[in-house]
C-alpha cells in the first residue's frame, strides 16, 4: 500500500487524465487565502461551479483540512492545497484566474482604511507572485480596502512590467447584491428580478447606488432613495456589527465573489453579452480607477460602460464618492512607490 501523500497523487492524477480524455474543457482557478472566512465557502462554491477544471487553495494557516474536505465534494474540479509562501509558486503557476480574499476584516468601530496597514502588505506580496508566476491571469481582488488594494495591485504589476488594465478586478459585487436585495424588498418582488448598478468604489460614500437606473424601471420617493443609499453605503457595516467581534460579511461575500468568477470565467470562455459592476483602471471619471459596469471578455473587462444619465442626488453623491476615492487610491499608489 503507498503512503497516503502518493495515494492522494496517483488519485489525482487519474482524475486530471479521467477530464483530459472525457470531461469538458475547464479553467484554473487558485483561491489565496483560501481557509478564511470568505475562502472556504468561496472554495465550496467554486467547486461546484462546471467551468472549474483545476481549483488551487492557497492560505498560510489550514489549507490541508479544507483541501481534503473540499476534495470529497462529488463534482468535477480537481483540488489542492497549498500553505505557505514556500508553496506560493506551485499555487500560481498556470492559473487563469487568482482570487484574492487574504486579509484581516473589520471589527466594529473600523473603516475599511484601517486594515490598510495590514492587508496592503499581504495584497503586494501575493500580487508579486501573480506577477512572477501567473503573469496573464485574471485577478480578482476582495481584499479590504479595495480602493486602494485594487491600486498596489496595479503598481505592483507595473514594476513587475506584467501590467495589463484588462486583467485587475476589484471586487464589489457585493455591493450590488445589496443594493438588489434591499430595493427587491421595498419593491415587494424577488430580488433575481432586480438589477441596480452601484458605481464609484467599495467604501462609505463611495458607494454609489444608481437607483434611477434601476431595473425594472422605479420611480422611488426622495424617502426610499434616502433609506436605501443609505442602507446599500453601510451593508458591510450592519454586518460587523451584527457579527460583533468576529469579523465581517463572509457567506454573502463569497456568494457575490463566486458570482463574479462565475461572470469572469463565462467571459473568458467567449461568452457574448456578460456585464458585472467592477472596481477598474477607467477613464469614466478623471480618477484613474472607478467601479461601474464593464463587459468581460476572452481578456478581461473588455469594455467600460459610462455612468449614463445620473440625477441630482447621484450627481452630489458622485462628487462626494470622487473627493473619497483620489484619497485611497493615491495611498495605494504611494505604498508601492514610496
Ligand atoms: P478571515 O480573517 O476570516 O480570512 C482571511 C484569510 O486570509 C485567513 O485564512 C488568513 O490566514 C489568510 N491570510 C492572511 N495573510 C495571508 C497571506 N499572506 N497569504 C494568504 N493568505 C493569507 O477574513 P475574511 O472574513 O475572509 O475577509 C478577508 C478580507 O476580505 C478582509 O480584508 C475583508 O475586509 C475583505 N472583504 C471584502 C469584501 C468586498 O466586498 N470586497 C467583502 C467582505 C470582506
Ligand atoms: C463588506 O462590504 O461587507 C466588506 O467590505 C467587509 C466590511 O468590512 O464591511
Amino acid at each position: 500500500q503507498p503512503p497516503s501523500s502518493q495515494m492522494e497523487e496517483i488519485s489525482l492524477l487519474r482524475r486530471s487524465n479521467c477530464r483530459s480524455k472525457g470531461g469538458a474543457p475547464g479553467f484554473k482557478v487558485a483561491i489565496l487565502g483560501a481557509a478564511g472566512g470568505i475562502g472556504q465557502p468561496l472554495a465550496l462554491l467554486m467547486k461546484m461551479n462546471p467551468l472549474v477544471s483545476v481549483l488551487h487553495l492557497y492560505d498560510v494557516v489550514n489549507t490541508p483540512g479544507v483541501t481534503a474536505d473540499i476534495s470529497h465534494m462529488d463534482t468535477g474540479a480537481v483540488v489542492r492545497g497549498f500553505l505557505g509562501q514556500p508553496q506560493l509558486e506551485s499555487a500560481l503557476i498556470g492559473m487563469d484566474l487568482v482570487i484574492i480574499p487574504a486579509g484581516v476584516p473589520r471589527k466594529p468601530g473600523m473603516t475599511r482604511d484601517d486594515l490598510f496597514n495590514i492587508n496592503a502588505g499581504i495584497v503586494r506580496t501575493l500580487c508579486e507572485g501573480i506577477a512572477k508566476w501567473c503573469p496573464n491571469a485574471i485577478v480578482n481582488v476582495i481584499s479590504n480596502p479595495v480602493n486602494s488594494t485594487v491600486p498596489i495591485a496595479a503598481e505592483v504589476f507595473k514594476q513587475a512590467g506584467t501590467y495589463d488594465p484588462k486583467h485587475l478586478l476589484g471586487v464589489t459585487t457585493l455591493d450590488v447584491v445589496r443594493a438588489n436585495t434591499f430595493v427587491a424588498e421595498v419593491l415587494g418582488i424577488n430580488p433575481r428580478e432586480v438589477s441596480v448598478p452601484v458605481v464609484g468604489g467599495h467604501a462609505g460614500v463611495t458607494i454609489l447606488p444608481l437607483l434611477s437606473q434601476v431595473n425594472p424601471p422605479y420611480s422611488f420617493t426622495t424617502e426610499e432613495i434616502r433609506y436605501l443609499t443609505d442602507r446599500i453605503q453601510n451593508g458591510g457595516t450592519e454586518v460587523v456589527e451584527a457579527k460583533a467581534g468576529a469579523g465581517s460579511a463572509t457567506l454573502s461575500m463569497a456568494y457575490a465573489a463566486a458570482k463574479f468568477a462565475d461572470a469572469c470565467l463565462r467571459g473568458l470562455r467567449g461568452d457574448a453579452g456578460i456585464v458585472e459592476c467592477s472596481f477598474v483602471a477607467s477613464q469614466v471619471t478623471e480618477l484613474p480607477f472607478f467601479a461601474s459596469k464593464v463587459r468581460l471578455g476572452r481578456s478581461g473587462a473588455e469594455e467600460i460602460f459610462p455612468l449614463g444619465p445620473l440625477n441630482e442626488f447621484e450627481r452630489a453623491g458622485l462628487e462626494k464618492a470622487k473627493k473619497e476615492l483620489a484619497g485611497s487610491i493615491q495611498k495605494g499608489v504611494s505604498f508601492i512607490r514610496k
